[in-house]
């Protein structure tokens, strides 16, 4: 059935109406089958209906109660109960620290990936662009982006080096997690937490989009300071599963990212056996048209962190690991202001991403910023607008303007991401981005 029109007819059938519990960072809890969840304790001496308790910690038993997540799971079998794991290819994924290539100061953009070759599942069609830090050291981002077009089929797949961030551009998923099901759509995020194990499978004939696994502490939604007690992304809008379980025995493949390297097992049974859950760390899926745009109702464009979606903080108070960040519809009022975006140099790191229309800042168009493809400004590198972007918006009449002909984001990270090789000679890496800026011309008179 791989990759076949029933093959993601089935997986689309499945993701409708979906159940899903709401709220991000609270307590859910979920049993596909009723009496599953113990009540009043976690592990008593017999877990409900012959399951096994376990506990999945996302932090360490010891960290602030604001911070602290974890979640008990009620399994057919305990997550123990699983063979060595022995070395895998990768393929073309790629893991922390990241020292294929020199760290390069220049503008880089790419255009999508190319078309998967057929029967490409999710994992086989993962590629690294590149990242930084340390998985070992729990600490920086790796920058994947994915093509694929058929589902995973007796293979799950997992990563202890961080959480997943997903964002489809191109197609939808149906993500089978231990939590149980999500359905994301382009413009949805989707967010599986480190370790937790799941499987995808398309709900299209191609799907593609980026993947920002956070090595760093698990993103949370940013303080909103004197914004007050709404807006920016509304946690009752994040998304959790309810639970769903599969019984299914017979060889498996696990598939368990670990430290950079692909580790595999073959199971005699699915892992994504849970059949009751509860607690706060748990798998969502997010609408970015939900994201309550804030803004400029005077003059200059706000930097860019009052679009923040989720942040991984980091040890110094207000820099992130990584923030996620969404460019949706909104209204431009600002007066006697450039709009677009600014010139500016960055001490962050920045990769761009489309999922679908055109960003305001640059032009759109064959070899431009399209949907799929991605741009790069590491620590430093000059940037903004492009030329003709500069001059319209420099000689535009500043009336109430819509933006609402794309939807773009980024990945900012604290340090220079450093390309895998791969993505350093790609062939759909743009020889010419720093054409962008050229022409730029001297407008200066004493
Ligand atoms: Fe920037």
């Amino acid at each position: 059935m791989s990759g076949t029109t029933s093959g993601f007819e089935q997986a689309r059938k499945t993701a409708e109406g979906l159940a899903y519990s709401s709220g991000f960072g609270n307590e859910h809890a979920s049993e596909a089958v009723p009496g599953a969840l113990p009540v009043g304790r976690n592990s008593p001496q017999r877990a409900p209906l012959g399951l096994y308790a376990e506990q999945l910690s996302g932090t360490a038993f010891t960290e602030p109660r604001a911070h602290n997540r974890r979640s008990w799971l009620y399994r057919v079998r305990p997550s123990a109960a699983h063979p060595r794991f022995v070395r895998a290819d990768g393929g073309s994924l790629r893991g922390a620290p990241f020292t294929e290539t020199e760290p390069d100061p220049n503008r880089l953009r790419w255009d999508p990936l190319p078309d998967p070759a057929p029967g490409t599942d999710f994992l086989d069609g993962l590629w690294t662009l590149g990242g930084n830090g340390d998985a070992a050291r729990r600490e920086g981002v790796a920058i994947h982006l994915y093509a694929a077009n058929a589902p995973m089929e007796r293979r799950v797949f997992s990563s202890a080096d961080g959480e997943l961030l997903i964002v489809p551009e191109r197609g939808g998923l149906l993500l089978r997690t231990e939590f149980g099901l999500l359905r994301a759509e382009p413009g949805h995020i989707a967010l599986i937490p480190r370790g937790v194990r799941f499987r995808v499978e398309p709900l299209d004939a191609v799907v593609r989009g980026y993947v920002c696994e956070n090595m760093g502490r698990p993103f949370v939604l940013p303080d909103l300071g004197p914004i007050g007690a709404n807006g920016l992304a509304n946690p009752r809008d994040f998304l959790a599963p309810t639970a769903a379980y599969e019984d299914v025995e017979g060889p498996v493949e696990v598939v368990n990212k670990f430290c950079g390297g692909l580790w595999t097992a073959t199971y005699d049974h699915s892992p994504l056996d849970v059949v009751a859950w509860h607690g706060n760390l748990v798998p969502y899926v997010y609408d970015l048209r939900r994201f309550n745009v804030i803004g400029s109702i005077s003059y200059d464009h706000p930097d860019p962190s009052i679009f923040t979606v989720l942040t991984s903080p980091s040890d110094t108070p207000g820099l992130a690991g990584v923030d996620f960040v969404v460019f949706a519809p909104r209204w431009l009022v600002g007066e006697d202001t450039f709009r677009p975006p600014y010139f500016h140099r960055n001490v962050m790191s920045e990769y761009m991403g489309l999922i679908e229309g055109a960003y305001d800042a640059k032009t759109a168009g064959p070899g431009g910023f399209v949907p799929g493809g991605g741009s790069l400004h590491n620590m430093m590198s000059a940037h903004g607008p492009d030329r003709e972007t500069f001059d319209r918006a420099s000689a535009a009449e500043l009336v109430p303007q819509k933006v609402d002909d794309g939807l773009a984001f980024m990945f900012e990270t604290r340090w220079p991401v450093t390309l895998t090789a791969q993505a350093r000679d790609a062939g759909h890496l743009q020889r010419d981005y720093d054409d962008v800026w050229q022409g730029l011309e001297r407008h200066f008179r004493e």
